[in-house]
């Protein structure tokens, strides 16, 4: 698998494009590590009081991993498959929170194994389980409060209820003797109905004082994931919101000590990747006089690799083309996929000029919840090769070139 690694003065999306199919002929991702660095530097400065734990499971590249890891993000893992990623790359266990209320026994002794010892619950079962396997650990309940104007919601299949289940959780827990550290909620993935997180902050600063009550002392505030990741810049909105909620519910001077943290997936990586895709096939439908009725083009990405996300939920894309015709007419357009099941269908009904075969069409936004999700249907591979790119100035200038899993070219 190629991996090139070029440097440019300033990362421009059209121009990289070009310089991967120089070394890529296949569809491959373009990944800009300098958005991934930006989008971490903003975090600090937007949210200085929330650490982020990044969600591995939106995407593991490994070069991701470890350009996080490096500039000092910590994990949010689902799995010891996951955990044993992040240990791998030297991340020591406080760096990591096992967030997964639901999880397999034999998980939970990896976790104990590695010292892993942060992880969430939501329900009696778990507290049993963790209580006989790794009755030291130190626990984060987690609460249901989602929001329904989230693009992929979360709350039907964990947390608990807050005003019922959660405070007869802690007395049990209290029973059990367990360590139980703080509260967490996620308000589901891809949600810009921000005030949510406003809310959830205050369900669980009462839950902070319920625990309190019964003799808990709580050191940690998890707000989950969710943030957009767009290329948008969306933080400076939804940190104003999250920052005044989190100031009116647990103002510094009262809770000098808490860690607030957060499981941010997408708004990492979404805009650091982009699909670049080719024309395969294509079939023009006439009517009787010749004229082009519509238009059907064959892409070499379809949803059983990099496009899961579309039957999956509402999410839509938007196809960019890299070389224009200069043509003013348009086509009713359908892109499909490439594997022969008729709902490998990208996006349809959408108006583009006439292209041709192996003509490249792109897809920006492309770096959350696509590479992990791939499957080999019909042999074609879920595998996709990835061209890096990484902008050259003072903070790409202190990455250590040899932690990476490729090769380097100056490219200024
Ligand atoms: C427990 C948990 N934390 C964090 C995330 C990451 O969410 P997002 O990518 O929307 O930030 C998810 C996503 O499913 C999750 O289930």
């Amino acid at each position: 698998m190629s991996k090139i690694f070029y440097y440019f003065s300033h990362f421009h999306l059209e121009k990289s494009i070009e310089r991967s199919l120089k070394v890529e002929n296949d569809s491959h991702y373009i990944c800009n590590l300098s958005d991934l660095i930006r989008k971490y530097e903003d975090w600090k400065t937007y949210l200085p009081r929330v650490k982020p734990y990044y969600a591995v499971k939106c995407n593991d590249n490994i070069n991701v991993l470890k350009l996080l890891a490096f500039i000092g993000c910590s994990f949010d893992c689902a799995s010891a498959g996951e955990i044993e990623k992040i240990l791998s790359l030297n991340v020591g266990p406080e760096r990591i929170i096992f967030a997964n209320t639901t999880k397999f026994a034999k998980h939970i002794e990896f976790a104990e194994r590695h010292k892993v010892n942060l992880m969430t619950f939501d329900n009696e079962d778990e507290l049993y389980k963790i209580l006989k396997i790794y009755p030291n650990a130190k626990l984060i309940l987690r609460i249901r409060y989602g929001s329904d104007k989230a693009l992929y919601k979360l709350s039907e299949k964990f947390g608990s209820l807050p005003n019922t289940e959660a405070p007869e959780l802690l007395k049990l827990a209290k029973r059990l003797k367990l360590n139980v550290v703080g509260i967490s909620f996620h308000i589901g993935s891809r949600c810009e109905d921000y005030k949510v997180y406003c809310r959830a902050i205050a369900i669980s600063r009462a839950l902070f004082q319920f625990a309190a009550d019964i003799g808990f002392k709580f050191k940690i505030l998890d707000i989950g994931g969710g943030f957009p990741g767009d290329n948008f810049n969306r933080i400076k909105e939804f940190s104003i919101i999250i920052n005044d909620a989190l100031n009116r519910n647990f103002p510094l001077d009262e809770f000098p000590n808490l860690e607030i943290v957060s499981e941010p997936g997408r708004y990492f990586v979404e805009s650091a990747f982009t699909l670049v895709t080719q024309i395969h096939s294509r079939k023009i439908t006439r009517d009787a006089n010749g004229k082009i009725v519509s238009v059907m083009y064959y892409l070499n990405e379809g949803i059983y690799s990099n496009f899961l996300f579309i039957p999956l939920g509402p999410e839509k894309v938007t196809p960019k083309i890299l070389s224009h015709k200069r043509t003013n007419e348009k086509f009713k357009t359908t892109l499909w996929g490439p594997t022969l099941d008729s709902i490998d269908k990208i996006c349809q009904n959408i108006e583009l000029e006439l292209l041709e075969i192996d003509d490249v069409i792109y897809f920006i936004n492309m770096g959350a919840y696509t590479t992990t999700v791939g499957t080999n249907f019909n042999s074609f591979s879920a595998k996709t090769n990835i061209v890096y790119f990484l902008e050259k100035n003072i903070e790409s200038n202190k990455l250590n070139t040899e932690l990476f899993d490729f090769n380097f070219i100056n490219d200024t």
